[in-house]
Order: C-alpha cells, then sequence, then structure tokens
C-alpha cells in the first residue's frame, strides 16, 4: 500500500513582481509505502519543508500532482488521517503543555475525556507526564519537539509528517525521540521525516531521499545508497609483498598502510577468479570486506558532483 505518491511535482515561488524565480522543486516522482520511515534528506534550501507544505496543502504546486493514502491531495478529508509537526514551531510560552495539546485536540475535533485520555497517554509516549503542568517556556529544545511530536500526533494520524524533528536537540533528546519514532513505526505509521541531519536520518530510516536545488538525486535503502559495488578489502594470512601480478585490466589492487589490500573490480564475479588465484597459489584469506560509504561521504561527494554540473 502506498502512502505517499508524487507526480512530477513542481513549485516555483515567484516574487518581486514576478522578477525573481526559485525553482524550489523541480519534477519530483516519489513513491513511498505506508507503515515505513521515510527520510528526506538535503542542505538547507533544498526544498525539503516545500514539498511537505505542497503536501499538506499549505502552498500549491506550479506543475504536477500528488496523492496522500490513495486520494488526491485536493480532498480536504485526508488532513484527519495526518499529523504534522513544522519547522521551527513555537507555542504560546504561558501555555503548560498539557495545555497545548488540549488546544490542538480540540482544533481536530476531540473533547471531554475522550481528549484527557488522549493527552495523557501521548504525554506518556514522548515521556513528559511529569512536565505536564509545567509552562513551555521552561522547556528545553528537546522537550518543546517531544511535545511537538505528541501534537502531531493527537488526532491518532496514520501518516505523520516530521519538518526537522531533532534540530537544535542535544543528543540524549535526539535518542530520545528517534526511540519515539521507532515506536510509532511499530504502530504501523508512517512516518515522513525531512532533516538536514545525515546520521539521524541513517539510524532509523527505511528509505532515503536525497534532495538538492528541488531535484531528487537519489532514492533508496541506507543500504544500497551507500554501498561502492567495486571496491573490496582483502585481508591475507600473511603479508605479500604485492599482489600485482593477479592484475589485470579489470581489477586494480592496491596495497594499503595496515597490510590489507584494496581490490576494485567490475563485478563480483572477477573478486571470485581473484581468490580462486590466490587460492591456487596457497595464499590464506582471512577476511573479504566489501568497502562501503557512510550517508555522509555520499551525501557530499553527490552534491559535489551536481555543484561542479558533472554527471553521474
Ligand atoms: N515563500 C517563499 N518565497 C520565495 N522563496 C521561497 C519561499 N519558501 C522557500 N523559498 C525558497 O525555496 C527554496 C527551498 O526552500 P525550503 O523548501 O525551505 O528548503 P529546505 O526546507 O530544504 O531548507 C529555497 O531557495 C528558499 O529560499
Ligand atoms: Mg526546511
Amino acid at each position: 500500500m502506498i502512502a505517499i505518491e508524487t507526480n512530477s511535482l513542481s513549485k516555483v515561488y515567484t516574487s518581486s513582481f514576478g522578477k525573481n524565480k526559485v525553482r524550489a522543486l523541480n519534477e519530483l516522482n516519489l513513491t513511498i509505502n505506508k507503515g515505513t520511515i521515510f527520510g528526506l534528506l538535503g542542505p538547507n534550501g533544498a526544498g525539503k519543508t516545500t514539498l511537505v507544505k505542497l503536501l499538506l496543502q499549505i502552498i500549491f504546486p506550479t506543475f504536477g500532482t500528488a496523492k496522500l493514502m490513495g486520494e488526491d491531495i485536493g480532498n480536504y478529508e485526508l488532513k484527519k488521517r495526518i499529523g504534522y509537526l513544522p519547522e521551527d514551531h513555537k507555542y504560546p510560552p504561558y501555555l503548560t503543555g498539557g495545555e497545548v495539546l488540549k488546544f490542538f485536540g480540540r482544533l481536530s475535533g476531540l473533547n471531554g475525556t475522550t481528549l484527557d485520555k488522549r493527552i495523557d497517554e501521548l504525554l506518556e509516549l514522548v515521556n513528559l507526564s511529569k512536565w505536564k503542568k509545567t509552562k513551555v517556556k521552561s522547556y528545553s529544545k528537546g522537550m518543546t519537539q517531544r511535545l511537538g511530536l505528541a501534537q502531531s500526533l493527537i488526532n491518532d494520524p496514520e501518516l505523520i509528517f516530521l519538518d526537522e524533528p531533532t534540530d537544535g536537540v542535544d543528543p540524549i533528546g535526539r535518542k530520545e525521540i528517534r526511540d519515539i519514532l521507532l515506536e510509532l513505526k511499530g504502530r504501523s505509521k508512517t512516518i515522513f521525516l525531512n532533516s538536514h541531519l545525515l546520521s539521524e536520518v541513517e539510524l532509523i530510516t527505511d528509505r532515503v531521499g536525497i534532495l538538492n536545488k528541488g531535484k531528487l538525486l537519489r532514492e533508496g535503502t541506507v543500504k544500497e545508497l551507500t554501498e561502492r559495488k567495486e571496491e573490496y578489502k582483502l585481508i591475507l594470512n600473511d603479508e605479500l609483498p604485492e599482489l600485482n601480478k593477479f592484475a589485470d585490466d579489470n581489477l586494480i589492487i592496491t596495497k594499503n598502510h595496515d597490510g590489507s589490500y584494496s581490490v576494485k573490480v567490475d563485478d563480483i564475479r572477477t573478486m571470485n577468479i581473484l581468490v580462486d588465484k590466490l587460492r591456487g597459489e596457497n595464499i590464506l584469506i582471512k577476511e573479504i570486506v566489501l568497502q562501503k560509504n557512510t550517508l555522509e561521504e555520499m551525501f557530499i561527494s553527490l552534491i559535489n558532483r551536481e555543484e561542479k554540473g558533472g554527471k553521474e
């Protein structure tokens, strides 16, 4: 089942009487399955918030269409099934955590004991029960974000949009937020997460999209995006001077400082032929490790390539 589907979704902001145009989102095609956590990564200004606002109909597309849970985004009944934590949200400082949730609960049409019960459950979920009667002005950034999470869940939504939920939160607070998101995933919610913090996204998302200047550069699982298909680290039992005699056009071997070897091959078959040759000479292989980029390395090289206008 599909939770989010966009078709050539595009947004051009026009300002100063049409003089300045910003192409904030450029023909975005994206499909996100229900019950998954999707992380949209990209530097500031990439177009992440624009996408969320488009999907929620806070702003309208210049071109293209989108569906949420199979319904056209224009269907306002959809809002009942959606939760949203905006970027840099602020609550009136004089309200307590409990009052903030009451306010948003009433906006969602809840009241009475149903709402009271829901507020207590949510405060429990985000670990703020003790702070229910404390004014939000004395909340830390992490607590404010956790309260925001509770607010976005007040209507028990199927699909939740979180725009930079861990921005400005310390590492312990971020871990708490990640744990809550995993808990929600366990309850089969779909979570769409915007973030410029790579390490966050890597830890909990099922799939990741990389957005830069309004264009989706890559989409896939963290594993898919970080695998360098062609490079292996080879560790032998004995350190040999070099393995160059085994190299050919399809196989490049270099010795590393730590005594291991880097082997670059076109595919796994070539790697296996090398293993056969080494074993043919009774060379003992201790370890063969597929080399991976971190998401951060992949992200930086992708964005750099884009800046240079180069092809992948
Ligand atoms: N209301 C607006 N009017 C004009 N330009 C905007 C507006 N909102 C965002 N932009 C521009 O659109 C681009 C994408 O912004 P945004 O979606 O906020 O990116 P992100 O959330 O990835 O940081 C940026 O260049 C930003 O300056
Ligand atoms: Mg943003």
